[in-house]
């Protein structure tokens, strides 16, 4: 590991806008979703809930108690098209290749800059993700705030395209005016990669 960075058992729930995430991935409403690093899942439960009924979710996280708990909630609300997973994304999901409509890793590929494993981690993203799906990473930009990771671990969409071009995955769309909004202006990115 380079560098240790720990974030299991966080969630973005109460300072992200989960609509204004998942209103950027143009769902129609039958399609396969990945929360890759779901946390609490609770955006895969809103997309479940309000943007694909007749879809499903995979919601994969190496955190236990998170899994368990996504588990409990599935049971207790008939939650049959939530599919929680206990993974390392880094040596593989288990998901099928080309099973992925729409991957969106929020806040967590940060934690693979710090652990070296970003290109096992997008070769992965990229095995899931069918030839016209969408991978999502949306993160902290590069600047310092009050919360989130430490800048020498946070990335800019720059350096990212780069990165996923190596992999034959191109930048096809960017929106660096979304989350909170701080003094130096809003606190994300958010990036959409598709296969070349
Ligand atoms: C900062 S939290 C973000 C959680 C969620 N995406 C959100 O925005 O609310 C990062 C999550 O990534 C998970 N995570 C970190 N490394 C992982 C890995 N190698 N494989 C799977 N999940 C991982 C952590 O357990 C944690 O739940």
């Amino acid at each position: 590991m380079i560098m240790e960075h720990r974030h299991h058992g966080k969630s973005s729930v109460g300072f992200l806008d989960s609509d204004e995430i998942l209103c950027e991935l143009n769902f129609k409403g039958n399609e396969t979703f990945m929360d890759a690093g779901c946390g609490d899942g609770h955006i895969a439960i809103k997309a479940l809930r309000d943007y694909i009924p007749e879809g499903r979710a995979y919601a994969v996280d190496n955190y236990l108690p998170s899994i368990d708990a996504l588990n409990d909630y599935k049971k207790e609300n008939n939650l049959e098209n939530l599919i929680p997973i206990e993974a390392d994304i880094a040596e593989g999901t288990g998901v099928g290749d080309d099973s992925v409509d729409v991957l969106l890793m929020l806040n967590v590929f940060h934690g693979f800059k710090a652990s070296g494993q970003m290109d096992e981690v997008i070769e992965e993203l990229k095995r899931v993700t069918c030839d016209e799906g969408k991978i999502v990473i949306m993160d902290f930009k590069q600047f310092e705030m009050e919360y989130g990771p430490p800048v020498e671990i946070k990335s800019s969409p720059g350096e990212l395209g780069e990165l996923f071009s190596n992999h034959n995955l191109k930048m096809t769309y960017l929106n660096e005016d979304i989350g909170q909004n701080l003094d130096e202006g809003k606190s994300h990115y958010l990036i959409i990669f598709e296969k070349e």
